[in-house]
């Protein structure tokens, strides 16, 4: 993806977010330049993958094949272990109509997808097989505190308020339905860096061409403006 585009997106994300009422935390605008002047005491937002990312999971056609997100707050692996601290992660997210987000799931992180705001979202549900593929078995699911039990590749369509708990092991896909829609997620400690099984081996993250200068930095840009210092 190009910078040029990243920034962009991230501008109206940003937009679309505010106009639903969601602010996002004063990480989220530092420019790279006041990056270069953090140190440790902002070690947390970039060890734990807070902020922005905007990825086409190496699709190279973001409009088909992409998500906006904002990781707003995320533990790490080993609070997950010993139970104490930040056991848990929130994000936001942003689809546009028919903009998907393709088949994976979660080996430990169980996760609420919730309609916060705009259009719809469907999401495609399919149990995993032991060898990674799509099983045909029902999937049960629970979608605000009410279970339902539906056949294998089953859409499930969720309006502004709703949400579903998808539990490990279990694939999903979704994307924007009617207008762009608002997503976020509360789930426990979130990996992207080894959590996520694709159906299809994906980037999860996306290749940049710099072409401008960032806007403001993604999670993957943290290493080359943020030198630990005391
Ligand atoms: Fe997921």
């Amino acid at each position: 993806m190009k910078r040029s585009q990243i920034n962009a997106i991230i501008r109206e994300a940003d937009e679309f977010m505010r106009a639903h009422g969601f602010h996002l935390p004063p990480f989220a605008y530092w420019t790279p330049e006041e990056w270069t002047h953090k140190g440790e005491e902002a070690s947390e937002i970039v060890d734990c993958m807070l902020g922005w990312d905007v990825t086409d999971m190496g699709s190279g056609n973001f409009e088909k094949v992409g998500l906006i997100l904002f990781t707003v707050r995320n533990g790490r692996v080993e609070n997950l272990k010993t139970c104490t601290g930040k056991t848990y992660a929130e994000k936001l997210m942003m689809a546009e109509v028919d903009q998907l987000t393709p088949y994976h799931f979660h080996w430990s992180k169980t996760e609420d997808i919730i309609v916060r705001g705009g259009g719809k979202l469907a999401i495609q549900l399919y149990n995993s097989t032991e060898d990674g593929g799509l099983a045909d078995t029902d999937v049960t699911v629970s979608m605000d505190g009410v279970r339902y039990t539906f056949p294998a590749g089953h859409i499930v369509v969720l309006s502004p308020g709703e949400s579903i708990t998808l539990p490990t092991g279990l694939y999903h896909q979704f994307w924007g339905v009617e207008s762009r829609v608002l997503i976020g997620e509360v789930s426990v400690v979130n990996d992207d860096n080894s959590d996520n099984r694709f159906l299809e081996s994906l980037g999860r993250f996306p290749t940049i061409e710099e072409d401008e200068p960032p806007l403001y930095l993604m999670v993957g840009d943290y290493p080359r403006y943020y030198q630990r210092r005391k």
